[in-house]
C-alpha cells in the first residue's frame, strides 16, 4: 500500500460533494477559491451559488459595476478580495482571445492575477487544468508538517520555501488534481488541529509526527502580531420618514467603497450613552470597538459627504459585517 492508494480510498469514500469539484470551468474554479480563502465552506456555498448565477463567466463579472460585485459579497469580509476578483475579471475579459479557454492557462499568467498568490494559482492550475503545482492551504500545511514531522513554522518565508519543497517532493504528478483534492480534503475532515484519530488513520504508517507523539504540537507558526485597538463611534440618524445617513468608505483603510453610518473615529473609548449599542469586531491586525448611537431627529443634519436612505432599503448598500451586526440587534430594518 502507497501513500497514494491510502489517501486516494479514503477520498472517494469521505470526500465532500462540492459544485467547484463538478466543474472544470477554470472561471468557477477561481471564483470558489477567491471565496473560501478566508471563508468556510459552508458559509461560501450560499455565495458561490449566487455570484455564478449573477455571474456565470468571466464577460458577465468584468461587465458588472464595482458596487453591485461588492453587494454580492456582502457579509464575506475581507472585500479587497471582490475588489481583485473584479479587476482580475476585467483584466482577464480583456485578453480573453489570447487564452484557449478563454482563461490564463499558465501557474505563471494566473499568478500575475490580482488576489491570486501561490496558493490559489496552484488550486486553479491543478483543479482546473490538471497542472503538477502543489496548492497548499491550511490544511495542507498541517498535513505535511505532521506527516514529516516538521517543526518549521509554515507561515515565515523560510517555512514556505522548505514545506513547498516537501509538497513538490510528494505531489502526485500523475494526478495532480486529485492529490490536491484529496490531501486537502484530508486534512479538512480527517487531520484536523485538534485530536484527529491518528489510531484508525489511513495514513497512519507514513505519519512521523504521529510515531514519534508530536501531533498535538503541529503545525508550528510564528507568534501573531499583537492587535491594533480602534474606536469607531457611530451616529444612526433616524427621522420621521424613517430616513437615515449613509457615507461611502473611501480611504484605502478597511472597508474601502463600502458603505457605512455616519463615523466619529477616535484615538480612545468615548464616554457612551446607555441607549447606545457597543460591538467588538476583529479584522485580521484591528480590534474594532464600536458604539451606535440611535438618534432620532426632526432633520437629518448635513453632513460631507453623506447621502440619505430609507432605512427599508439599505440591503440596496454594500454594508460591512459590522454594520450588518449593529442592524440586526437593533432590528431596524
Ligand atoms: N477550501 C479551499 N479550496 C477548497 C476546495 N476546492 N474544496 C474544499 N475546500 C476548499
Ligand atoms: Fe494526521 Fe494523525 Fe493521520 Fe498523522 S496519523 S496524518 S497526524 S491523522
Amino acid at each position: 500500500m502507497t501513500l497514494y492508494t491510502q489517501l486516494y480510498r479514503w477520498y472517494e469514500s469521505e470526500k465532500r460533494i462540492l459544485p467547484w469539484r463538478e466543474t472544470d470551468d477554470p472561471y468557477k474554479i477561481w471564483l470558489s477559491e477567491i471565496i473560501l480563502q478566508q471563508t468556510r465552506v459552508a458559509q461560501g456555498m450560499d455565495y458561490y451559488l449566487r455570484l455564478t448565477e449573477r455571474f456565470p463567466d468571466v464577460r458577465s463579472l468584468a461587465e458588472a459595476d464595482e458596487d453591485e460585485v461588492l453587494l454580492y459579497w456582502q457579509g464575506l469580509g475581507y472585500y479587497s478580495r471582490a475588489r481583485n476578483l473584479h479587476k482580475a475579471a476585467k483584466m482577464i475579459a480583456a485578453e480573453a482571445h489570447r487564452y484557449a479557454h478563454g482563461f490564463p492557462d499558465t501557474y505563471e499568467a494566473l499568478r500575475q492575477l490580482p488576489g491570486v498568490g501561490d496558493y490559489t494559482a496552484g488550486a486553479i492550475a491543478s483543479f482546473a487544468y490538471n497542472l503538477p503545482y502543489p496548492a497548499m492551504d491550511g490544511n495542507v500545511y498541517r498535513v505535511l508538517a505532521r506527516l514529516y514531522d516538521c517543526d518549521i513554522a509554515f507561515d515565515t518565508s523560510a517555512g514556505k520555501k522548505h514545506f513547498h519543497q516537501l509538497a513538490n517532493e510528494i505531489l502526485d504528478t500523475t494526478e495532480p488534481r486529485l492529490f490536491n483534492s484529496a490531501i486537502m480534503e484530508f486534512g479538512a475532515l480527517y487531520c484536523t488541529p485538534q485530536s484527529p484519530d491518528c489510531e484508525h488513520c489511513p495514513l497512519r504508517t507514513f505519519c512521523l509526527a504521529a510515531e514519534r507523539n508530536t501531533v498535538e504540537l503541529l503545525p508550528i507558526r510564528k507568534p501573531r502580531p499583537t492587535l491594533r485597538d480602534r474606536y469607531l463611534n457611530y451616529t444612526l440618524y433616524i427621522n420621521k420618514e424613517n430616513e437615515t445617513l449613509l457615507h461611502r468608505r473611501e480611504e484605502n483603510d478597511i472597508w474601502k467603497h463600502l458603505w457605512e453610518f455616519p463615523l466619529h473615529e477616535t484615538a480612545e473609548a468615548q464616554p457612551h450613552s446607555v441607549h447606545s449599542l457597543s460591538l467588538t469586531h476583529i479584522l485580521s491586525h484591528q480590534r474594532l470597538h464600536a458604539t451606535f448611537e440611535v438618534k432620532k431627529v426632526e432633520i437629518l443634519p448635513t453632513i460631507e459627504g453623506c447621502i440619505k436612505v430609507k432605512i427599508n432599503n439599505l440591503d440596496n448598500y454594500a454594508l460591512s459585517r459590522l454594520t450588518l451586526k449593529a442592524l440586526e440587534t437593533l432590528r431596524l430594518n
